[in-house]
């Protein structure tokens, strides 16, 4: 029989191997692929669905089977493809992949009248590879109806709940693995230990993968990607775009141009920074269009949240196309687009996720323009992201920025967007980012910012009565922006922001605090 030619191939480097993460749809899929990561294991998410086939091609050292929704048993519950059991790699299920598992290979999975949510004790046996070096009694997070009651053929039980007395099992011979509770989460207390047995002892894979490496293996891309051509890129002040671009020009230099389209929406020295960091610090071409009064004008008048939205993406496409028609020929865009985003458009090949604002992304540019993409954080997750521009030596404060909307300021202002309201909320934001970071919150909180609602309420101030606006603070703790909780902010933080804005900025006269989950409310007051 001929083989298929992949497997002609030289043998990559074990570093060069992935860890692969088929997702069964479970809500934790994505945090498995970050906690192998962050055991320096470089690893990908796969829809269950791919072949046999295909993941020999990714040549991976692992398999790691997510947990799921569904029952084995439920009509239509995901399966994947028998013939992944014969590839001889090494496979941790866990939650319904480990039940996947038990079902495939002569074991039993029932309904039993123990589901266990939350935290359970654990038994587990020392002398098993998965728990080697780890205490035997420790507390795993579950969340199963379902229980393995005979583990695979060949596997012995190498852990035990009270609820789930087949807790795990691994089978070292035919290199399977499978757990019931969550080692991806936090409160399961050796769970990342127990992910490093499998990986560095079951898996044999080295602990390789750091953002030196991604610099390296990005820039090698870039350079090989491009050739001589010429790269453009938008900076939007925000972080990914800020590394994308610090790579492209580590991979080729003056063949990149930056263009930094300032609506006027930014915070307070913002823009400043951005040019700063980027001509002053790192010698990057830059273009800073100052685009102010062009985006006021086109804003002029309209008060509806996803009018503004379209307006701004529409004016950023305008401008940047002008700036870019001056460079002449440019064949490469680079794009900060993240791993996340690839993940939720469809990556993994599950559906996409409901859109409930028009994310207009400023950076997201015409098809029109002809540009070829150019994504080196595509593979990236934010943190790691993060990772990265340290190590490319970008300023803290650019590393570390809270997310900040493309259209910024615009939609924090609810209503039209004037000058004098943008200076008022120019002027509170900042104050909130001081007393923020002045009380080590800061990176804490997914955001932290203020509002201004363009409503006036009546106030009195020395002996005159004042008719001002209010600002409102908002600052959520998240860990996706898909649910975020109001942060408890100490009051005497509180009071220091208050008290500050209200004196130092004129036209403000009370200061409210927005105390709303998402859902039902959204982060963003627009
Ligand atoms: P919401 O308000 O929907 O926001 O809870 C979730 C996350 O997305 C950010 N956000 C935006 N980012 N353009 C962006 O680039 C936008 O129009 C936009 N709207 C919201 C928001 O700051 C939060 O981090």
């Amino acid at each position: 029989m001929s083989e298929p030619a992949v497997l002609s191939l030289p043998e990559p480097a074990p570093e060069e191997r992935p860890v692969l993460v088929v997702d069964f749809g479970g809500q934790y899929s994505q945090l498995i692929a970050r906690r192998v990561r962050e055991a320096r294991v470089y690893s990908e998410l796969v829809p269950h669905t791919i072949s046999a086939d295909a993941v020999r091609a990714r040549r991976p050292l692992a398999l790691v089977l997510s947990g799921g929704p569904a029952s084995v048993y439920a009509d239509g519950a995901p399966r994947m493809d028998p013939a992944l059991y014969e590839l001889g790699i090494p496979m941790l299920g866990i939650c319904y992949g480990m039940q996947l598992m038990a079902l495939d290979r002569g074991g039993r999975v029932e309904r039993t009248d123990t589901a266990e949510f939350g935290r359970a004790d654990l038994r587990a046996e020392r002398e098993s590879e998965l728990f080697t070096g780890l205490p035997d009694e420790q507390v795993g997070w579950m969340s199963h109806r379902d229980s393995v009651t005979a583990p695979p053929e060949g596997a012995r039980v190498v852990a035990a709940s009270a609820a789930a007395p087949i807790s795990a099992f691994e089978d070292p011979a035919a290199r399977l693995y499978g757990v019931q509770f969550h080692p991806e989460v936090v409160h399961t207390e050796y769970g990342q230990d127990v992910l490093k047995n499998f990986l560095y002892r079951v898996a044999e894979a080295p602990p390789a993968w750091t953002a030196a490496a991604v610099i390296e293996e990005e820039t090698a891309r870039i350079r090989a990607e491009v050739g001589s051509e010429r790269v453009l890129c938008a900076l939007s002040g925000g972080v990914d775009s800020a590394v994308a671009a610090l790579l492209a020009y580590k991979a080729v230099g003056d063949q990149l141009t930056c263009v930094f389209v300032d609506h006027g929406f930014m915070r307070k020295d913002e823009a400043e920074q951005v040019v700063e960091t980027f001509a002053g610090h790192f010698h990057v071409p830059l273009v800073h269009v100052d685009a102010r009064e062009r985006f006021l004008a086109r804003l002029a008048g309209v008060s509806d949240p996803e009018e503004k939205r379209r307006r701004i993406g529409e004016e950023f496409i305008r401008v940047f196309e002008e700036e870019a028609g001056k460079l002449g020929a440019v064949r490469y865009l680079v794009q900060g687009t993240l791993y996340s985003d690839v993940i939720e458009s469809g990556g993994s090949g599950e559906g996409v996720a409901a859109t409930i604002k028009s994310h207009h992304n400023v950076g997201g540019l015409p098809e029109e323009m002809d540009l070829e993409l150019v994504e080196p954080l595509r593979m990236l997750f934010k943190d790691e992201v993060r990772r990265v521009g340290e190590e490319l030596g970008m300023p803290e404060k650019m590393v570390w920025r809270q997310p900040f909307p493309g259209p910024g300021l615009a939609i924090r202002i609810i209503g039209e967007v004037t000058e004098e309201r943008l200076a008022i909320l120019r002027e509170a934001d900042a104050v909130v980012q001081d007393e923020i970071r002045r009380a080590g919150l800061y990176r804490e909180l997914w955001q932290s910012f203020a509002v201004l609602p363009a409503i006036r309420s009546v106030g009195v101030q020395g002996d005159e009565r004042t008719y001002a606006y209010p600002i409102v603070i908002r600052a959520v703790t998240s860990d996706d922006a898909m649910t975020a909780d109001w942060a408890r902010l100490p009051y005497d933080v509180l009071e220091a922001i208050s008290g500050r804005i209200i004196n130092e900025i004129p036209g403000v006269n009370r200061v409210a605090l927005d105390i709303s989950s998402k859902p039902p409310a959204t982060i963003e007051w627009e």
